[in-house]
């Protein structure tokens, strides 16, 4: 569109150079933003024990908490009164001598994750109810797959076992499955699985697509107890310094029959979720505010950088305008209290 300026008095100041009657009112400028949190976009991340009673605080993520299967209700409910959606289950094992190397536990009938799909089933009818999908909960050595003798990834092993783990999920009750372990191949037997189980169409599933190896993850895995006990995760997440890969990813995974995308880490990634907005213009797609993130604004905040609601809302605004429609966030909470609807 060609412009021809009108001016004020002068050639200097052109008449649309004047913005500020545009959001002079509280109103007007939320009128400025195209697109506007809601209680519906956010995914609350859970993580559940196998300790049924507990209810332990998480030094590194600040106002989370580990709960057991019987604690973690009480505390959803009071959530779910506010407006809360959907949660993500992430299963902790904490009783010594369950972890393996192949992630046995995973998906054990009386495991936190199957027990407490089937008590959120009955008791919050209206949640949607997903679950994290990995190993490195559960396996011995920490990493998100089966590995070879010499400590390198055997494929094809892990993402069967992936797969049977989503299907248990699904089988349980779950409405929604995210793989995590960014294994090659994993959607499409994930996918096959459900359709052989007959649970394709009660099941979304929602994969971990350009999730990035770094910095931001070290609170989730005090939380969860899942660092690697040797090594890192720089085979299998990706290498944050370009974008081409993650589109690979992102197409590979749409190709495989994903329902929905996440994009995680977030606030640096933004390009990335602009780039999924282009790329899967036609699904839902998620940012993860991640473990790291949170705990940096919150330092910010308690040595009075930043406000913490105001940074709060800058940062999730920021997943909205690059693109993201969800979003897995440890603000949830608050949010459910900021947001009205
Ligand atoms: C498990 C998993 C991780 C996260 C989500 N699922 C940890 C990891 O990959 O090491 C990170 C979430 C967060 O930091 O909030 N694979
Ligand atoms: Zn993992």
């Amino acid at each position: 569109m060609v412009h021809k300026a009108q001016y004020i008095k002068s050639k200097e100041t052109p008449i649309s150079s004047i913005l500020q009657g545009g959001y002079n009112h509280p109103l007007s400028r939320e009128w400025q933003q195209e697109r506007q949190l809601t209680k519906n976009m956010f995914i609350f991340p859970l993580f559940i024990s196998d300790d049924p009673n507990e209810e332990t605080d998480i030094p590194s993520l600040p106002n989370m908490k580990r709960f057991g299967v019987n604690s973690v209700i009480p505390y959803v409910s009071k959530l779910v009164d506010k407006g809360l959606r959907a949660v993500i289950l992430f299963g902790v094992p904490l009783k010594p001598g369950v972890k393996d190397e192949v992630g046995t536990a995973a998906d054990d009938p009386n495991g936190p994750v199957i027990q407490t799909i089937k008590n959120f089933r009955k008791n919050f009818p209206d949640l949607f109810i997903m679950c994290d999908v990995c190993l490195c909960e559960y396996t011995s050595h920490g990493h998100c797959g089966i590995l070879n003798e010499d400590g390198s990834l055997k494929r094809e092993p892990s993402v069967q076992r992936i797969a049977a783990v989503a299907v248990n999920y699904a089988k349980a009750g779950a409405h929604s499955v995210a793989p995590s372990d960014m294994m090659d191949g994993r959607i499409r037997d994930i996918k096959l699985g459900l359709i052989n189980s007959g649970l394709e169409n009660k099941c979304l599933v929602m994969a971990y697509s350009a999730k990035f190896s770094g910095n931001l993850y070290g609170p989730f895995r005090d939380a969860a107890g899942s660092s690697p006990s040797f090594g890192d995760r720089k085979s299998y997440q990706l290498p944050p310094g370009g974008s081409g890969l993650a589109r690979r990813a992102l197409i590979r995974d749409l190709d495989e029959g994903a329902d929905a995308v996440i994009i995680k880490p977030s606030t640096f990634f933004l390009d990335i979720i602009n780039d999924a907005s282009k790329l899967c213009k036609d699904y839902p797609i998620c940012a993860y505010h991640v473990s790291g993130e949170y705990a940096m604004l919150h330092a910010a905040a308690e040595k009075g950088i930043v406000d913490l609601k105001g940074i709060a809302f800058e940062a999730h605004q920021g997943f909205l305008r690059a693109g993201a429609r969800l979003i897995i966030s440890y603000f949830t909470p608050e949010f459910l209290d900021w947001l009205e609807i």
